[in-house]
């Protein structure tokens, strides 16, 4: 790696030991893919941002920021997974490629500019390869918060105010499975500074606020559905279809209590959709505007547009090739995305003995520059190798040798291009590569 990156706008960053981001994925920065117009991620964001009118929307917060904003400012113990660079892009000690908007929340409630806000932005994390894991994604975040003092004198309780700021967002007719108490002593505790009639009340101001965009984005996706039904000229799918079914369910996050996640029934599985709960104080605290009381959320943008254009691989977020970008249209109605013809998969198999001086494939291994061999090594690596030819990496087969000791590990790699076939003899040859850097990168030896 260089001793110095320079990135968009003029900024440069020292690089240290703990530089683990390769060229490709700071490639993706100046993309601002959530804001290219007729995008689906942006039409996507725009979908959403309409269901909370007067909020703040931020969409340009650079995607280099502080470990301490990444992790500290929230809460996140000094030994969190989520640090190591096994699953974080790092510039160097101090500096990472933000994993999650969350990163903003303190910067943002430290402005104090509005009640309400949202974050949409790009997102960096060393992760699997499959069609819905890419190492660079989009997140919104959204905040709401009531300041203590403004109820002061007029009358009215906090409570009552939130309750009455419930009955302003739009109702609707959806059932939503809601079975456990807003607040569970263990499982998820109200705060010490808290009071549980006013976090009723902004726990129902969050669930009502998110069922909202759910309902929005999958009456968008029914009525693409409906006519693309129609153009087909077969019966439009809608009218007696299954009610929607959502579901809200316990969840844990560093900076949030109570907190919740939202699931969405689609395809018959219970799909998350974003994380939610009741802001920690202490992060209000910090921030300087310790009167606030209020929610936070945090969802993926490329999993609801790919449920509202019914888009098969997060790849194709990415592509450039005209047959995806015409297909999106902020002035036309959601429209089912086309897939152009699917070209054929070529699958292969390595097998290989892990070093022996390593710790297990898949393991935690401590935080710091030299660690062990970890699963995501992999994965970047074919994402090196192929670039966005690679489709699908797993381990299909693991075994430790009786008497040597050694771990033996089996992946199958899938290559497809989205836009071609590939040639047996290009894709031989990006294999091999592919397998070479295996041993030249992680050490391991073929078998
Ligand atoms: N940042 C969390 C994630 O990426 C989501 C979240 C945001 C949860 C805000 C609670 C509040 O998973």
């Amino acid at each position: 790696f260089p001793p110095e990156i320079q990135l968009e706008g003029g900024r440069t960053y020292k690089t240290d030991s703990w530089m683990n981001t390769p060229a490709s994925i700071l490639s993706a920065i100046p993309r601002h893919l959530h804001l290219q117009p007729d995008h689906p991620l942006s039409i996507t964001r725009q979908l959403i941002e309409s269901r909370f009118p007067g909020y703040a929307y931020h969409n340009e917060y650079f995607p280099v920021v502080s470990v301490y904003q990444n992790f500290d400012s929230l809460g996140f113990p000094p030994d969190h997974v989520g640090r190591n660079r096994t699953d974080t892009y790092y510039l160097n000690k101090e500096t990472v490629l933000r994993t999650h908007t969350s990163a903003h929340q303190a910067d943002t409630f430290k402005k104090n500019e509005t009640e309400g806000w949202l974050i949409s932005a790009d997102v960096y994390r060393r992760d699997a390869v499959d069609r819905s894991h890419y190492p660079v994604f989009h997140q919104m975040e959204g905040a709401r918060t009531w300041d203590r003092k403004s109820v002061e004198g007029g009358g009215m309780t906090l409570a009552e105010k939130i309750w009455a700021d419930v009955e302003k967002i739009p109702k609707h007719g959806i059932k939503v499975e809601d079975p456990n108490p807003t607040i569970h002593p263990e499982r998820n505790p109200l705060q010490e500074t808290h009071s549980a009639d006013e976090i009723e009340a902004v726990a129902a101001h969050l669930k009502r606020s998110l069922e909202d965009v759910v309902v929005a984005i999958f009456s968008a996706a029914r009525l693409a559905a409906a006519n693309a039904a129609k153009q087909a000229g077969l019966p439009s799918p809608t009218t007696e279809e299954e009610p929607l079914k959502v579901r809200w369910v316990e969840a844990y996050f560093p900076f949030t209590s109570p907190s919740w996640e939202l699931e969405v029934e689609w395809q018959g599985d219970w799909l998350e959709v974003l994380g939610s709960g009741i802001v920690k104080q202490d992060l209000l605290n910090n921030s300087g505007v310790p009167d606030r009381v209020g929610w936070a959320f945090g969802l993926g943008l490329e999993r609801i547009a790919m449920l509202l254009y019914s888009i098969p691989d997060i790849r194709l977020f990415w592509s450039t090739d005209p047959r995806f970008l015409t297909q999106f249209s902020s002035t036309r109605p959601i429209q089912r995305f086309v897939p152009f013809s699917k070209y054929p998969a070529c699958v292969k198999d390595v097998s290989f003995w892990l070093p022996t001086s390593s710790s297990a494939a898949g393991g935690n291994t401590p935080a710091g520059p030299n660690q062990g061999f970890h699963e995501n090594d992999i994965m970047e690596l074919a994402r090196e190798v192929c670039g966005d030819v690679v489709e699908d990496v797993r381990l299909v087969d693991e075994f430790v040798h009786s008497k040597t000791g050694r771990k033996s590990m089996c992946y199958r790699t899938n290559y497809r291009a989205l836009d071609r076939t590939l040639t047996n003899k290009e894709m031989n040859e990006m294999h091999a590569v592919f397998c070479k850097q295996l041993v030249q990168k992680l050490g391991v030896e073929l078998r």
